[in-house]
């Protein structure tokens, strides 16, 4: 049996980019019969750049009703808050003690993002050692992530690897990270990477109106409705691409070959495959979100199957440290 495990942060509401390339792959894994899953909110490192309580807990309830929002399997798997199990603070100090300095300082994350915020704190320079204590803490053995956190996956190695050789002892087992290779970098309404910090992302739990209003926000250069179009540097496009079927793709890169098929009309029909694709997630998503009482209770379930792994870890690990 394999023991999967991967969390996303409560800043916000999960956008296309992280439901395509963190969500449902990591969901698919988890119906397999041989493995373990064990799915987080990680509402601790959500504190490094949220400081606003009250948008936490919204943010929690709408990542967490968006992993329920696309039927993943709370009875089978393991779904919980990272707050609610607190030896992995305990664990995080412990892990500090063995992390070299230049390894977190060097960490292209912490660089990338010290570059780019106001508030740089230490909370933001030692998120690996937290991430690294969420993934040893349970033993995992894949962690699903997007290509941009594979570095802290091989800190997470590191750090377990080197306490293990110190106390001659397979303490923790050695996580690899697992990155998808179907699944893209999903593009924003800019044509970048979409993300939270660009603010060029696409919340697909909008009401209609509100949706097809970011759909419209999306770039496209100022080639005439009447002329030909580029379909492969179009963004409405590559969009698309990611979520119609095989007929609606050709059909639309043909429409962009004639010509007389303007970029409005693109974006009709990426509002209208958006809402047929994740018309039951939205209404799912609806529901959880109008009773929050209904997330809470899955969550309750998980945690305590959670809180049991990390205590037993957790004891384990005092004793080989000598507390
Ligand atoms: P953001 O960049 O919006 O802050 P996170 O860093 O919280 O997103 O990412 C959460 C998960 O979603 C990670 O596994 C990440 O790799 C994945 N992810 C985020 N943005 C994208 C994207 N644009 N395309 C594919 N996967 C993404
Ligand atoms: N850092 C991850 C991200 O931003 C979220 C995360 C926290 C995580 N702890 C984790 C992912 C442990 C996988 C395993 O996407």
């Amino acid at each position: 049996m394999a023991r999967i495990l991967t969390g996303i942060q409560s800043t916000n509401v999960p956008h296309l980019g992280n439901i395509l390339g963190a969500i449902l792959p990591a969901i698919e894994l988890s119906k397999n019969s041989n493995n373990e899953s064990l799915f987080f909110i990680a509402d601790l490192h959500s504190l490094t750049s949220q400081k606003n309580a009250q948008a936490r807990k919204d943010s929690v309830n709408s990542v967490a009703a968006t992993w329920l929002a696309f039927d993943f399997d709370t009875e089978k798997n393991i779904f919980y808050r990272q707050s609610k199990i607190p030896e992995v603070c305990e664990l995080t100090w412990y892990l500090n003690c063995f992390t070299p300095f230049p390894m977190l300082a060097n960490a292209h994350s912490f660089k990338d993002k010290s570059d780019r915020l106001k508030e740089v704190n230490s909370g933001l320079f030692t998120y690996p050692v937290l991430m690294a204590a969420d993934i040893i803490l349970y033993d995992a053995q894949f962690v699903p992530v997007g290509k941009d956190q594979i570095q802290h996956i091989e800190m997470a190695r590191d750090i377990a690897a080197k306490i293990n050789h110190e106390y001659g002892k397979d303490i923790f087992t050695l996580p690899e990270g697992k990155i998808d290779s179907n699944v893209m970098i999903v593009p924003g309404i800019d044509g970048q990477k979409m993300s939270k910090s660009y603010n060029n992302f696409i919340n697909i739990f909008l009401p209609e109106k509100e949706l097809l209003k970011v759909v419209k926000t999306i770039e496209t250069d100022s080639t005439p409705l009447e002329d030909s179009k580029n379909f492969e540097t179009c963004n409405v496009f590559n969009l698309y691409k990611l979520i119609a079927s095989e007929n609606q793709i050709d059909e639309m890169k043909n429409n962009y070959r004639n010509g007389g098929y303007g970029y409005g009309h693109a974006k009709q029909a990426l509002y209208e495959a958006l809402i047929s694709k994740f018309e039951s997630p939205r209404k799912k998503y609806s529901e959880l979100m109008a009773n929050p009482e209904l997330i809470e209770e899955r969550l309750l379930i998980g945690e305590t199957k959670a809180r049991k792994i990390a205590q037993e870890k957790l004891e384990l690990v005092r004793s080989v440290l000598g507390f």
